[in-house]
């Protein structure tokens, strides 16, 4: 029988029905409230409202548990290459080796991006942040293929779109660094696998071939993967909303990649990096800096600390340390703020400020050291997040189109001024 729960408003009582998800997660459907009640429900936020049926990604907060479709992070982490990952994210299943020889493949054939892209970067100034050149480069993809905006698009059509996506955020992401760095663009090159792909496009100079490090490719496909999708965060959602008015794919992740941009999200991890080198030239007084983040009268938080649903640990965040330690040692990087953050993770994990408040490091807090030992820099982490994230923003996309949700369009209670007439500017 299925479950309901009573609101009872003045003489109404108004029955909501429960609903239950296959980890036995339950929720209020709240969504006929307001036809029979006149009310909406208001959750500043979204701290406590949830806003679509997924199968894609299972979190429980609680507990530390990331699964993607089912299977635990930690072992994909450890076994399944990025773009194994990624076709499990999208399509649902993990791809027998037919299946995953025709996505590498096909993703290694559209690799290449639109010389007249370049016209494009060469046109940004030499600051110009990568993440703001990324997702303009995403959006004009559109432009080159005019048949993605078709909502009634074939199967076959959106696959390739899908493809594209995935074959060429690597070279505009390398080419946003390359950009920055005023170095000439380096062609992506099928001999190389996806992480290596990148990293050779990073990393080369006509001058002077860079072969992937086997330790720095294998890091990378690590971190891919951790990031590759969260459920409904705040970029995951922004992709939703946007492609919930039937705007094209790469339109709807271009909004993913400037949702992700945002010290509270993605943009935490240049954020760390930043912070932990400010304490560094401070003098590496932890405590000080602690006292900070918990001064209410102090803007100052402590990146890369605390999580909107985890409140007990980041699972991901497990995996990273332990990861940053191996990367560090085959590396033979000595780097001086892997030590302060240690020393700040061990103080604030101790601190009852932060145990109070669940707050514990998040995935960021220790992925910027590891890229920042890979030789990427500070600008380029949010792109990295985002290279990795991209699977899991087109699957949460092509659910929400699969699933036939419909437009997002939030409702609000008006706090503003009530009727008054207009008075003409003499009369002001
Ligand atoms: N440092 C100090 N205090 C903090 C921190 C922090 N990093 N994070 C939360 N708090 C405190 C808040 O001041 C608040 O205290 P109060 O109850 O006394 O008012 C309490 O903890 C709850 O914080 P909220 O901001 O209400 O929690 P919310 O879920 O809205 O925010 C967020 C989560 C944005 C991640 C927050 O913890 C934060 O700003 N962290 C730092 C930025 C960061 O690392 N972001 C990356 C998140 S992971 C990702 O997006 C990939």
């Amino acid at each position: 029988m299925s479950k309901t729960a009573k609101l009872i408003l003045g003489n109404e009582t108004y029955e909501i029905p429960v609903v239950t998800g296959s980890e036995n997660e339950n929720g209020l459907d709240i969504s006929k409230l307001r036809s029979s009640s006149k009310h909406i429900t208001i959750d500043r936020g979204f701290k406590n409202t949830g806003a679509c049926y997924s199968a894609i990604t299972f979190l429980d907060g609680e507990n530390g548990v990331l699964r993607y479709r089912g299977y635990p992070i930690e072992q994909l982490a450890e076994e399944a290459t990025f773009l194994e990952v990624a076709y499990l994210l999208i399509y649902g299943d993990l791809p027998s080796s037919d299946e995953l020889a025709k996505f590498e493949n096909d993703i290694t054939q559209h690799t290449l991006v639109h010389e007249e892209m370049k016209g494009f970067l060469q046109a940004y100034p030499v600051n110009a942040h990568p993440m703001g050149v990324l997702a303009a480069m995403v959006c004009s993809l559109s432009t080159f293929y005019p048949e993605s905006q078709d909502p009634n698009r074939s199967q076959e059509a959106f696959d390739l779109t899908i493809i594209r996506l995935i074959a060429k955020m690597p070279t505009m992401a390398a080419w946003a660094f390359k950009h920055s760095q005023r170095h000439p663009l380096i062609y992506p090159q099928n001999k190389f696998n996806y992480c290596e792909n990148f990293l050779n496009m990073m990393y080369s100079m006509p001058t002077d071939e860079y072969f992937p490090d086997p330790i720095v490719t294998k890091a990378l496909n690590k971190l891919l993967i951790l990031h590759a999708d969260h459920e409904q965060n705040c970029s995951a959602s922004t992709v939703r909303i946007v492609g919930s008015s039937q705007a094209n794919l790469y339109a709807s992740i271009s909004a993913g990649v400037c949702a992700l941009w945002g010290p509270l999200h993605g943009g935490a991890n240049q954020a760390v990096i930043e912070m932990l080198e400010a304490i560094k030239n401070d003098g590496g007084d932890t405590d000080k800096w602690i006292n900070k983040a918990k001064d209410k009268e102090d803007p100052f938080r402590l990146m890369g600390f605390g999580h909107r649903v985890y409140k007990n640990f980041d699972p991901r965040a497990t995996i990273i340390k332990k990861s940053c330690d191996e990367v560090l040692e085959a590396l033979g990087v000595d780097d001086p703020v892997l030590d302060i953050a240690k020393k700040l993770e061990k103080v604030a994990l101790e601190d009852p400020y932060f145990v109070e408040r669940g707050l514990y490091p998040n995935v960021d807090f220790y992925s910027g050291i590891i890229y920042r030992a890979l030789g990427i820099p500070p600008e380029m982490f949010t792109v990295m997040f985002s290279l990795g994230r991209l699977p899991g923003w087109i699957a949460q996309w092509k659910e929400m189109l699969d699933n036939g949700d419909p437009i997002g369009r939030p409702r609000q209670i008006y706090t503003g001024a009530v009727k008054r007439d207009y008075v003409s500017l003499s009369k002001r």
